[in-house]
């Protein structure tokens, strides 16, 4: 591994974070809402955003998948590993997601979800590289549009390293 560089900044992160919070809390009002992160990259995005959205009914819910075969490419076989604690029929739903890449893992999810019949189902991804796209997903919200740069921190891992780095880096 070369050189650590910052893509991201904290203050960048954290006003983008806000924003993406504002928008929630005016959608949904004061609807109930299960943020569904997904474990472990979204972890600290999660927090962050639950802590913007004024809405006394957020409610905070986690699953695990993975789909990575080597540290830096997609297998393209989904891994589930942990289930949700709530049901989610007939209630607001938001996956949160750190990176939505080649789509896999989002559109496997978006997939066992929907059969649990929510009320709706939304998209919340703080990064996206649009680039490395094999299956096409609607995203509802975005943080940042980025290159095909492998990220960590923020929640973001190589080999499970990393992901307490405070803002987004890649390696050069
Ligand atoms: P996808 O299924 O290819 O869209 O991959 C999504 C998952 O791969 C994300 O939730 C991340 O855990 C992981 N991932 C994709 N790109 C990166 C990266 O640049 N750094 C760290 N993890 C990544
Ligand atoms: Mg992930």
């Amino acid at each position: 591994m070369k050189d650590l560089k910052v893509l991201i900044n904290e203050k960048e992160l954290m006003e983008r974070v806000n924003e993406l919070a504002n928008q929630i809390e005016k959608d949904y009002l004061d609807e109930e809402i299960i943020l569904i992160c997904i474990l472990k990259g979204a972890v600290y995005f999660t927090t962050d955003l639950s802590k913007r959205i004024n809405n006394n009914k957020v409610v905070l819910d986690f699953m695990k998948v993975s789909s990575y075969g080597s540290a830096t490419e997609t297998s393209g076989k989904v891994d589930f590993q942990l289930d949700l604690s709530e049901d989610i029929k007939g209630r607001n739903v938001i996956i949160v997601e750190d990176i939505l890449d080649s789509g896999v893992t989002l559109h496997y999810l978006i997939n066992i979800l929907s059969k649990r019949n929510p009320k709706s189902i939304k998209i919340c991804t703080l990064l996206d590289k649009p680039e490395r796209r094999r299956k096409q997903v609607k995203v509802d919200y975005v943080g940042f549009e980025i290159k095909d740069k492998f990220v960590v921190g923020y929640g973001m891992d190589y080999n499970e390293h990393y992901r307490n780095l405070p803002y987004i880096g890649y390696f050069e």
